[in-house]
C-alpha cells in the first residue's frame, strides 16, 4: 500500500528522470476477456489523454468498453482536483456507485487521476468507502493492470498512490478518442506553484519528454494520417529547462511545423515563460495555430502578486501586444479567477478593464475555491460567496460581449475548418475547428469527410459559434 503525503509531493529536488520504456504484462493479456468497463474522465486534457492510455491498458486485459455504467463490470473515475465542484461530482457519482455496488457485488469501482494523489481523499476512501476496490494516482497509472489484477485477486482494497514521480515512462499503449486529431504529451507537473493551484501537488515535478521521442510521436501520428496535434503540458512554456541548455518550446515548435502536418497546437502557456523566439516561430510557420491561451488570472497586480503569478498586469500586456504584433489574426483565449482571498470591488474593476483591453476571444471563469493544503488555502477571505457570484456574472457579461464582437468580425470572411463531423443539433451541418479554434458550423454542397479541412464562408455569427457555408 502506498498513501499520497502532500509534505513530500510538494519537494522539488532537482533530480534527472530516468526514461523507461513501457513492458506491458504479457501474462494477464486478455485474462478478463469478456468482461466490461465503463471509464469517466473530469478535469483537462491531461486527464482526457490520460483516459486514453488506460483504455488501451484495460483493452489489453481483455476488457470492452460500454457507455453505460449500469452495464459495466468495472468502473474506474479519472477524478480532477483542480475546484471543488470537480470534487463534489466524483463524489456524486461514488454515491450512485455505492448503490449500484448493493445490487452487484462483484462490480468492481476504482479511482484514480488527480484527486487520488490527495491525502485527504485517500484518508476518506479508506475510511468511508472500504468497497472502493483500488485507487491508484497520477505518477503510477502505468501500474493499472497489475493493480486491478491484485484488486480483482485478493478480494481487498488496492491503494497505490505514490506521492513523486518516478520515472518517465515512455511507450504506454494508447487508443485515441480521435482519429485524426491527436494529444502529444510534452512535459509533466508543474514548479510554478501559484498559491491557489493544486496542479503541482497531484502532478508533481516540471519533466519535459525527450524530443526525440515527442518527434517519433508527432512522425507515427502523421504516417497513420492525424491531420491536427495538441502539444499538451500544464506549461508547455517550461518545455526542455529541465533537460536541455538550449532547447526550449520554440525548438520544439519549429521542428514540428517543418514536418508534413497541417495544424499543431499547444496548451497552456504561462505568460512567464514565454520567450520571443517562441512568438517568432508560431508567427511564421503556417501550421502553427494562430490561437494561443494565455490565462491572466487577474487585472489587478496586487492580487497577482499574492497569486504567485510572477508577473504584473503591465508586463502581461506587453506580451499580449507582442502575441498581437508578431502573429497574424492570432486569436488569444484566457483564464480569469474571480474572488481570490483579499480581492476587493478595485481589483475586479482592474479586471474588467483589462478584459476590455484584451477583448478575448473566448475566457474560462471561475470563482476562486480553497484547495486544501495550497497556501491561498490560509489567506483570510471576507468577501461572501454572494458577492463573488455577483463578480462572476458580471465579468460574464463583459467577457461574452467580445465573444460575439470578434465573431461578427469574422461574417463575409473565409475561414479553414477542420472537419469533426455532423452536427447533432442541426440537421443536414457539419461542425468543425476554425485555425483560430473558433466553432463552426456549415452546410455545404460538396462530399464532406471527418478529418478534411475546408474553407468556409461566415455567414452569420454568434456568441460561442459562427455559421457558414463551405465554399471552393
Ligand atoms: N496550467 C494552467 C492552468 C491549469 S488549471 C495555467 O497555469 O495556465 C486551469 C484554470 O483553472 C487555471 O488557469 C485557473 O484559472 C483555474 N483554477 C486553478 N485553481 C483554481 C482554484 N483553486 N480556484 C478557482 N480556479 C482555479
Ligand atoms: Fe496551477 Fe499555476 Fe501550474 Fe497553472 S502554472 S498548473 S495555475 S500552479
Ligand atoms: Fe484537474 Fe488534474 Fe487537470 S487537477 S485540471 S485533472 S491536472
Amino acid at each position: 500500500m502506498h498513501i499520497p503525503n502532500y509534505q513530500e509531493a510538494k519537494r522539488r529536488n532537482k533530480k534527472e528522470y530516468r526514461r523507461v520504456d513501457y513492458k506491458i504484462n504479457d501474462k494477464i493479456k486478455n485474462k478478463y476477456l469478456g468482461k466490461t468497463f465503463y471509464l469517466k474522465t473530469y478535469g483537462c486534457q491531461m486527464n482526457e489523454h490520460d483516459s486514453e492510455n488506460i483504455e488501451a491498458l484495460l483493452v489489453h486485459l481483455g476488457f470492452s468498453k460500454v457507455d453505460d455504467y449500469n452495464q459495466a463490470d468495472l468502473v474506474l473515475l479519472n477524478t480532477c482536483s483542480i475546484r471543488e465542484n470537480a470534487h463534489n461530482k466524483a463524489f456524486g457519482m461514488l454515491g450512485r456507485l455505492k448503490h449500484l455496488k448493493s445490487e452487484k457485488r462483484e462490480l468492481i469501482v476504482g479511482l484514480c487521476g488527480c484527486m487520488a494523489q490527495e491525502h485527504s481523499v485517500v484518508e476518506e476512501i479508506m475510511k468511508n468507502y472500504p468497497w472502493i476496490n483500488f485507487v491508484f494516482g497520477t505518477h503510477n497509472l502505468y501500474q493499472l493492470p497489475n493493480i486491478i489484477d491484485d484488486a480483482i485477486k485478493k478480494n481487498k482494497q488496492q491503494i497505490e498512490v505514490f506521492s513523486t514521480e518516478g520515472d518517465l515512462v515512455e511507450g504506454l499503449p494508447v487508443i485515441r478518442a480521435n482519429s485524426h486529431k491527436a494529444y502529444v504529451n510534452i512535459i509533466y507537473g508543474c514548479d510554478k506553484f501559484c498559491t491557489y493551484c493544486i496542479v503541482p501537488y497531484t502532478r508533481g515535478s516540471e519533466r519535459s519528454r525527450k524530443k526525440e521521442d515527442i518527434l517519433k510521436e508527432v512522425d507515427e501520428l502523421i504516417a497513420e494520417g492525424y491531420k491536427e496535434i495538441t502539444l499538451l503540458g500544464q506549461n508547455v512554456n517550461a518545455y526542455g529547462k529541465d533537460l536541455y541548455d538550449n532547447y526550449t518550446l520554440g525548438n520544439l515548435l519549429e521542428d514540428i511545423a517543418q514536418k508534413e502536418i497541417p495544424r499543431i497546437r499547444f496548451m497552456t502557456s504561462h505568460p512567464w515563460d514565454f520567450t520571443d523566439h517562441m512568438i517568432e516561430v508560431i508567427g511564421k510557420y503556417k501550421n502553427i495555430m494562430p490561437s494561443i491561451h494565455l490565462p491572466v488570472q487577474s487585472g489587478s497586480s496586487r492580487i497577482l502578486k499574492l497569486m504567485g503569478r510572477r508577473y504584473t498586469k503591465e508586463e502581461y500586456l506587453e506580451l499580449f501586444y507582442k502575441i498581437k504584433k508578431t502573429v497574424p489574426h492570432v486569436s488569444i483565449s484566457t483564464d480569469i479567477i474571480v474572488g481570490f482571498p483579499g480581492e476587493e470591488e478595485e481589483d475586479f474593476l482592474e479586471t474588467l478593464d483589462l478584459v476590455e483591453e484584451c477583448k478575448y476571444d473566448n475566457a474560462f471563469t471561475f470563482i476562486f475555491s480553497k484547495r486544501e493544503g495550497t497556501p491561498a488555502c490560509k489567506l483570510k477571505d471576507e468577501t461572501t460567496l454572494e458577492e463573488k457570484e455577483m463578480r462572476l456574472q458580471r465579468l460574464n457579461q463583459i467577457v461574452n460581449h467580445y465573444f460575439l464582437e470578434n465573431n461578427k468580425k469574422l461574417e463575409g470572411t473565409i475561414v479553414e475548418v477542420l472537419v469533426e463531423g455532423k452536427s447533432d443539433k442541426k440537421k443536414d451541418m457539419y461542425f468543425g475547428y476554425s485555425d483560430t479554434n473558433k466553432l463552426i458550423n456549415f452546410t455545404s454542397e460538396y462530399e464532406v469527410s471527418v478529418g478534411d479541412i475546408v474553407s468556409v464562408e461566415i455567414t452569420s455569427a454568434k456568441t460561442w459559434s459562427l455559421d457558414g457555408k463551405q465554399v471552393r
